[in-house]
């Protein structure tokens, strides 16, 4: 765990918790899980009792209440253990904000606690086969079907699909009007015409499960819409906003994971009679490395202390996710660059957390959406 100032007895002992849990319970068994591309659902609900996941959803429905700047500490530390836990313990928070920020006392009460109490687990379904970063150009329809809506359509890479009791849905009641067609509104896995695929076959975070999940004349009552006809899209947006500082911390910890094992190895591998971290050219990989992860937590943690003062933070957490994301990378190869062979090979940890973290330049927003949505509101001005 990286010693920091600054932080209250209370956001310390959090800290700790989380990275205690990191150590003993997903360090070691993380590059099997990898190898066998297999969900961690046992392990991830021992995290549940300890409130580490539901981070951000309010106590009175059963979550841990915390802030997005402490949710940060704790998720930084879980991916520092494996980013695929990260990625799957903070599916829930994501899936859940869109019924946070949008939805009545009654729905809170009714799609928040019976899914947050349990351990169980909830979707996020935005994106599509044909709409990814272009997230208004979706297809799904949701019709009205009289005392029902009647939602057809297809969702692609949804986080822990395969596990999931509920889904919170994006879909358009009118296409034509691009993102003020879009609907958000709750659909629970039991309902007829849900199916969801298999655990796709990944690159990287192998132990998340990412499903395709399909609609098929599903129907469900008029009031599990969150939000109003066309409300969806801006929902969608501000979850995203709230998301991807979570996200950016997930980075962070690939980062100084790679940061550490690198840091450790250039001290012990001996080339030329000496070990490589006396020569320059490693120190300075090293220095570069540690400057990058330290950058990439601070507007991590600036983005998220901003959304906690209840500031607007689109840009602040797009330059988060942006920068974090690609630093994970840079740092992950620089780390493979230093093991030189050895890291290479699967017997070492740096070639997984390279490729973990290539996921984090691609999800929640590509690093090129991430700069699309900062470089538009810097010509605004
Ligand atoms: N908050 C509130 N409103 C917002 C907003 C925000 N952050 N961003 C945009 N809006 C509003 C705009 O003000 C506009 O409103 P008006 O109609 O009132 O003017 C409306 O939404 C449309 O905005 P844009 O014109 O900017 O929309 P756009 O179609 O050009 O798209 C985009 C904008 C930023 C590119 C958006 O499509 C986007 O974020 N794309 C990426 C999608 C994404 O991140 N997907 C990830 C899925 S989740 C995932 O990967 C998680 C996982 O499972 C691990």
């Amino acid at each position: 765990m990286l010693p920091l100032s600054g932080l209250s007895s209370e956001q310390e002992s959090l800290r700790e918790i989380a990275s205690r849990f990191a150590i003993e319970k997903i360090r070691p068994v993380a590059a099997a899980l990898d190898e066998r591309a297999e969900f961690p659902k046992g392990i991830i609900q021992e995290g549940h009792a300890l409130g580490l996941i539901n981070l951000t959803i309010p106590a009175e429905y059963g979550g841990s209440g915390l802030g997005i700047f402490d949710a940060c500490l704790v998720i930084e530390e879980i991916a520092w253990g494996c980013s695929g836990f990260g990625t799957s313990m903070v599916a829930n928070d994501l899936a859940l904000t869109p019924i946070k920020i949008g939805g009545t006392e009654d729905q809170k009460k009714r799609f928040l606690e019976p899914v947050v109490s349990s351990g169980q687990f909830a979707s996020f379904c935005l994106t599509e086969p044909g709409a990814g970063s272009d997230a208004a150009g979706l297809q799904t329809t949701i019709e009205d079907g009289g005392d029902s809506w009647i939602i057809n359509g297809s969702k692609q890479w949804i986080t822990n699909a395969g596990y999931a009791s509920q889904f919170t849905v994006f879909a358009s009641h009118d296409r034509t009007k691009r993102h003020k067609g879009i609907c958000c509104v709750v659909v629970p896995r039991s309902t007829p015409g849900v199916s969801v695929g298999h655990h796709e076959n990944k690159m990287g975070q192998r132990c998340s499960d990412t499903c395709v999940v399909t609609f098929d004349n599903v129907r469900v009552p008029k009031d599990h819409m969150i939000g109003g006809l066309g409300d969806g899209f801006k929902i969608a947006m501000q979850t995203l906003d709230a998301s991807r500082p979570m996200t950016a911390a997930i980075a962070v910890g690939i980062g100084r994971a790679a940061f550490d094992h690198a840091l450790a190895y250039s001290k012990e591998r001996k080339q030329f009679g000496s070990a490589i971290s006396s020569f320059q050219g490693i120190q300075f990989m090293l220095a570069d490395m540690a400057t990058a992860v330290d950058a990439s937590r601070l507007l991590t943690w600036r983005s998220a202390w901003m959304l906690d003062q209840g500031a607007s933070a689109s840009v602040e957490s797009s330059m988060a996710k942006r920068m974090s994301a690609d630093t994970a990378m840079q740092v992950t190869t620089d780390a493979v660059q230093i093991f030189g062979g050895y890291g290479y090979t699967k017997d070492y940890p740096v070639e997984k957390l390279m490729r973990d973290a290539k996921l984090l330049q691609i999800y929640e927003g590509t690093s090129q959406i991430q700069r699309v949505v900062i470089a538009r509101e810097l010509l605004k001005g």
